[in-house]
């Protein structure tokens, strides 16, 4: 990015972990901003943190519903820059005219496709079992065995920007890829050999299902008992995509039953309770979440797919462009339209600089 010679603007940069100021200092800093490095999320107890800044920088988890979004405004805040693509946690009707919002669609999906990889393997091959055995001077392998992917049918629901990388993943280990996706690229599944198919099929047919649609009305619960009934015994499931797509209760009894043979976790629907934070000395208090964690054959992680040197280059820099963008009077290519959600530009509704 080019140096600017503008004065330096303040950004009130909320959730702030260590190591989102490792990448978004140095971002900021190129491009004429600097941070107010806070520990807190955003929300109705915490937004006078914001006081006397022009913008704020959030998170997954902040809170930038109707009241935050009227007490930023009352104390001048202009803009809102989410450092993450989605933005469910924002109230775009109350930021209407009053507020910028902007995100970053995408950054990496190398990252999350081969966190999604990385835990189908390790499933596959109980590497987690392996190293708490092997630390333990325990060089037994007597239930490690695993199976052969080569061969094997993979059915990926949703063929976006990260399904499409895991199908090319996939594809070199010699698997057959079964893909559904309501609006398909035809052509590409088909220079790659990807099969598209209904969710029937997918279901009756795949050894491993890995999730990469979005959570929308539709999606929401679409691993249920229902789903898990039609599906191969000893199925593996894996989902980076949100938490809430699968019915935890079912995936539970699906486990217990061994109709699921295996479940790999980066997401989980009441995470936003949990996940980025140590209750390592106070415990938990989520039943489900509790059980989940003490299959040997389950592993959770806790929404970190997306964690890479790259996709957090990507993530800074973007949400430092646009900053950049705003503040020099241009219309943020990755703003939200408070209308119709859709970005980036150009959205026929959003106003033209
Ligand atoms: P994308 O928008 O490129 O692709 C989503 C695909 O899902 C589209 O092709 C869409 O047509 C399809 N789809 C929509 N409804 C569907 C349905 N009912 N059944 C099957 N497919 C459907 O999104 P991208 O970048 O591939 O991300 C996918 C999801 O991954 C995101 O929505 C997000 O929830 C999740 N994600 C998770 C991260 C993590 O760190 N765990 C990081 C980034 C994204």
């Amino acid at each position: 990015m080019e140096m600017t010679k503008s004065p330096t603007i303040s950004v009130a940069v909320f959730d702030t972990k260590p190591y989102d100021r490792e990448f978004l200092e140095p971002a900021f800093r190129r491009a004429g901003f600097e941070g107010r490095w806070l520990t807190p999320r955003l929300g109705p107890d915490t937004v006078r943190l914001a006081e006397g800044v022009p913008a704020v920088c959030v998170f997954v988890n902040d809170d930038v519903s109707a009241p935050v979004i009227h007490a930023l405004t009352a104390m001048g805040v202009r803009i809102v820059a989410l450092r993450c693509a989605g933005f469910n946690n924002v109230d775009l009707v109350a930021a209407g005219g009053r507020l910028t919002v902007v995100r970053v669609p995408a950054y990496s999906p190398h990252a999350v496709a081969e966190h999604a990889a990385a835990l189908m393997l390790a499933l596959n091959r109980k590497i987690h079992r392996a190293w708490l055995r092997t630390r333990d001077n325990n060089f037994s392998i007597h239930g490690l065995l695993g199976f052969d992917l080569y061969g094997k049918t993979a059915g990926l629901i949703g063929l976006g920007q990260i399904g499409r990388v895991m199908a090319q993943i996939l594809l070199g280990f010699g698997m057959r890829v079964l893909g559904h996706d309501p609006q398909p690229d035809v052509a590409w599944a088909a220079r790659l050999g990807v099969e598209l198919t209904d969710l029937e099929r997918l279901y009756a047919e795949s050894d491993v299902i890995s999730l990469h649609c979005p959570l929308t009305s539709e999606t929401q619960g679409l691993i249920n008992a229902a789903a898990i009934a039609r599906m191969k015994r000893g199925v593996m499931l894996i989902n980076t995509g949100r938490g809430q797509l699968i019915d935890t209760r079912a995936l539970l009894a699906g486990l217990k039953s061994g109709r699921v043979g295996a479940a790999g976790l980066d997401v989980y629907e009441e995470e936003e309770r949990y996940f980025f934070e140590d209750f390592s000395a106070s415990g938990i208090d989520d039943d489900r979440l509790a059980r989940l964690t003490t299959f040997p054959n389950v592993l959770v992680t806790s929404h970190q797919a997306f964690f890479t040197r790259e996709a957090m280059t990507a993530i800074a820099e973007t949400t430092a462009k646009n900053l950049r963008q705003f503040f020099d009077g241009r219309p943020p290519e990755n703003e939200i339209c408070h209308r119709c959600a859709r970005t980036p530009q150009p959205c026929p509704r959003l106003p033209v600089g």
